[in-house]
């Protein structure tokens, strides 16, 4: 029978030439990493070995292996945060599991008892424990990337895969750090379709999207704002998820709303956080929360109308992203931010509900994993 995977038995070799941190303002995202990562191997016939925490390096690999040439490969990202009592917590990384277990079931790699990843992730933190940055907006991201490893070049299911993690002591992801960007709504590229794989953590899902990103940056807009189908309902902003706020010109009522999970877009753990703790904190006489199909041709209508309130990405690496322009069809809708700040009120508020359970200020539930 095929071994399961088992923390347990992780074996470490430590580098023997650890580093020193580096000052926060030094910190770019994902530009470097900690001394150590964790690699897992897995074949069909024997399971998964023994867990090993080895110093950060390369990797070696055939080169008929399956991961280059037919993209088996799915990630994840998820980030640890020294809180205010000098703790390291990770958060919410059982969301990151069952995620990578469904990627990994879709592009035929093998799943993983979540806990034991989150137990091997906790030690290999523990290991460069000295290179998490302390302070708001920086954190230590971890990267879990599965990759299939079979040396053959036939089409089939890889009988061998390796799990690996690294991480990277981060700042905040845009260099401009919390600043609303300006989006060109996208309908002449397509990032996922119902049927696809929009909803899976797929590294094949992010190459293709670089492209029309390069060109709306020529045209001056950062990120692009992706639209979908005849209706052009507007499903992701960049490689995050979005949400726009409306409020009714007639009742007053506000509505915060994004997209609905229907196999387009990604099951995003910030997604999440936000629609549960909007649900909890919102006051329902002022506040609905709708996961549902909103297109841009709503927001210009209502923007138009003086309905639309505010917009924001939300994702792991920026946490939250405010937005204050859209180009399309030749225009810019214009997105209003607060007088003299970067944000509307909401987004704030969304940022710091998440910033404060993150850096410990505020404990809720299982959301914080200590290390
Ligand atoms: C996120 O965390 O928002 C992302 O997916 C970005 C990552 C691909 C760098």
């Amino acid at each position: 029978m095929p071994a399961g995977l088992d923390s347990s038995k992780l074996q470490i070799q430590t580098n023997s030439k650890p580093s020193s941190p580096k000052a926060n303002n030094e910190l770019v995202f994902g530009q470097s990493f900690t001394d150590h990562m964790l690699t897992v191997e897995w074949t069909e016939k024997d399971g998964w070995a023994a867990p090993k925490i080895q110093p950060y390096g390369n990797l070696s690999l055939d080169p008929s292996s399956a991961v280059f040439h037919y993209g088996f490969e799915l990630f994840e990202g998820l980030k640890a945060y020294r809180t205010l009592d000098n703790k390291i917590t990770m958060f919410r990384p059982d969301m990151n599991m069952a995620r990578l277990n469904k990627s990994a079931a879709r592009i035929c790699l093998p799943t993983v008892d979540g806990e034991e990843v989150i137990k091997l992730m906790g030690k290999l933190i523990e290991q460069d424990k000295h290179l998490v940055p302390e302070g708001q907006g920086y954190a230590l991201y971890l990267r879990p990337t599965m990759i299939g490893t079979t040396a053959a070049l036939g089409v089939s299911s890889p009988d061998k895969a390796l799990l690996f993690v690294i991480a990277s002591p981060v700042g905040p992801y845009y260099k401009t750090g919390f600043k609303a960007v300006k989006l060109e709504a996208t309908d002449y590229a397509t990032r996922a379709w119902p049927g696809g794989c929009g909803d899976k953590k797929l590294g094949a899902n992010y190459a293709p999207c670089v492209l029309p990103q390069k060109q709306a940056a020529e045209r001056g807009y950062q990120q692009n704002l992706w639209l979908f189908g005849p209706e052009k309902y507007i499903t992701e902003v960049g490689t995050m998820n979005v949400f726009f706020v409306f409020k009714d010109a007639k009742t007053g009522k506000k509505e915060l709303v994004t997209a609905p999970l229907d196999g387009t877009i990604l099951e995003g753990v910030t997604r999440d956080s936000i629609l549960s703790l909007a649900r909890e904190r919102l006051n329902p006489e002022e506040w609905t929360v709708s996961e549902r199909y909103y297109s841009i041709h709503e927001v210009e209508q209502k923007a138009a109308n003086g309905e639309l309130v505010e917009a924001f990405g939300a994702g792991t690496a920026a946490v939250v992203s405010p937005i204050k322009e859209i180009g399309w069809n030749g225009k810019d809708i214009n997105v209003p931010l607060q007088p003299g700040k970067q944000a509307g009120a909401l987004t704030e508020d969304v940022a710091s509900w998440i910033a404060d359970i993150q850096y410990g200020r505020v404990k809720r539930g299982n959301w914080s994993r200590e290390v």
